[in-house]
């Protein structure tokens, strides 16, 4: 178990340099200075250069389609700046997320627009941008026949579809079962009927199925089935395929047994699809979109301990972070079976590990911790501690401003 436990540590290992003497490195500089640099500890410190070479592998695996990244996973300003550079497009989930698009310089359909609840002033928003609009009921379209009528522009409507069932995924589903997104295939031709009363021609079928799945056959046979479906679709209701965004999923490895996720049956399945949708219509863009898989990698968590102690049996660092900047670390307000994210020493990272210790954050709850049972050198108070695999549903996902704490802090090197 305690190979496995090293193993997800070690991906870290390859992924993040170190310098002569075993401290990390954040870009070129040493894991303290950047810590210094962002004014102290806690602090989510991201990688650029991991950031654009994990982008940089992904499109060559997807080579036959654009590349979308979804804003969600991590939305800090200066990350978007950067990362808008390498990706084709944004995925964004709200009008909040729009602004930070734009702001990010992605311009009309360079943005795609989905989520279950658009309020109709978020569809005007969407509209007014020229975005790509992912309807998701029939009164999304009314919403966005209303908005196009308000502004005399045209709506880029591509309809969101929850297909009947999807083959073997059994993980986080938000697509082949009954659920808020999408609108169900068996609804499609009526909502893509609705279009056409309200002057609206579909511009093709966005799918999203689930996330995190680090199996890449199932991720293939997934995109394999979505696309039939896309293809049922259109030659049924006559939809010229201009999109077809096929989702993403794309896992990384958190926890112990996790391994990265296999993605030559994806470049497969893309190669693949793309031919035969470009052979019914030449122009046609295919889209892929991924959160966590581009920046989950690439980001830190950066704690300091604040003290050290002795339970019973068990061994304790109290840190001065904590679940609420780091909720998916602690668990998400709880799993069945306690797992931790990968942890270590930054500033030793060439040092053996001595004992096992429970890493917690400061707040008043027993399920505030970091990482129930790290093996890391021995300890000093004011030692820096980093959780690796922290780069997606950080800062934003987290209720910061439970018990009053700072907000925490964001550096990108
Ligand atoms: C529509 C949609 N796209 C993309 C994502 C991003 O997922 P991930 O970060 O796992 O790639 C999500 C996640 O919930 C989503 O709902």
């Amino acid at each position: 178990v305690d190979l496995i436990v090293s193993d997800v540590l070690s991906q870290c290992r390859e992924r993040w340099a170190t310098d002569d003497s075993g401290r990390l490195l954040v870009g070129d500089t040493c894991v303290e200075d950047a810590v210094k640099m962002a004014g102290g500890t806690p602090v989510y410190l991201y990688d650029r250069d991991i950031i654009s070479t994990t982008v940089g592998e992904v499109r060559t695996i997807l080579s036959g389609a654009e590349l979308f990244y979804s804003i969600k996973a991590n939305p800090f300003q200066p990350l978007l700046g950067f990362i808008a550079g390498c990706v084709d497009g944004f995925d964004v989930a709200s009008g909040g997320e729009l602004i930070k698009a734009v702001c990010a310089g992605k311009r009309g359909d360079s943005i795609q627009f989905s989520g279950p609840g658009k309020h109709p002033d978020e569809v005007v928003q969407a509209v007014a941008a020229e975005a790509l609009l992912n309807v998701e009921s029939a009164r999304q379209v009314s919403a966005a026949a209303a908005a196009a009528a308000l502004l005399h522009k045209d709506a880029n409507v591509v309809l969101r579809v929850n297909p009947r069932s999807l083959s073997g995924w059994s993980g986080l589903r938000m697509g082949g079962v009954a659920s808020q997104f999408g609108i169900d295939l068996d609804d499609a031709a009526d909502a893509i009927a609705l279009c056409r009363k309200h002057g609206i021609e579909p511009r093709g079928f966005h799918f999203y199925w689930g996330t995190q799945c680090l199996d890449g056959e199932k991720i293939a046979t997934i995109q394999r089935d979505c696309w039939q479906v896309a293809r049922t679709l259109s030659e049924a209701n006559r939809v010229v395929l201009r999109y077809v965004n096929l989702g993403g999923g794309f896992g990384i490895p958190y926890y112990k047994g996790d391994q990265q996720v296999d993605l030559l049956p994806v470049r497969d399945s893309i190669a693949e699809i793309g031919d035969e949708l470009r052979s019914l219509e030449p122009g046609a863009r295919l889209v892929v979109e991924l959160g966590r898989y581009l920046v989950g990698a690439a980001g830190l968590y950066l704690v300091s301990v604040l003290d050290l102690k002795r339970s019973g049996e068990a061994e304790f660092a109290v840190t001065d972070g904590g679940m609420h900047q780091h909720l998916a670390a602690s668990g998400n307000l709880g799993q069945a079976l306690r797992r931790s994210f990968p942890c270590y020493t930054p500033m030793r990272m060439r040092e053996a590990p001595q004992g096992r210790i429970r890493v917690v954050g400061r707040l008043c709850t027993p399920i505030d911790i970091l990482c129930s049972d790290a093996r890391l050198p021995d300890l000093d108070a004011g030692e820096l501690l980093a959780i690796f695999q922290s780069g997606a549903y950080g800062a934003t996902a987290s209720p910061q401003e439970f018990l009053g704490h700072e907000p925490v802090r964001e550096l990108l090197l």
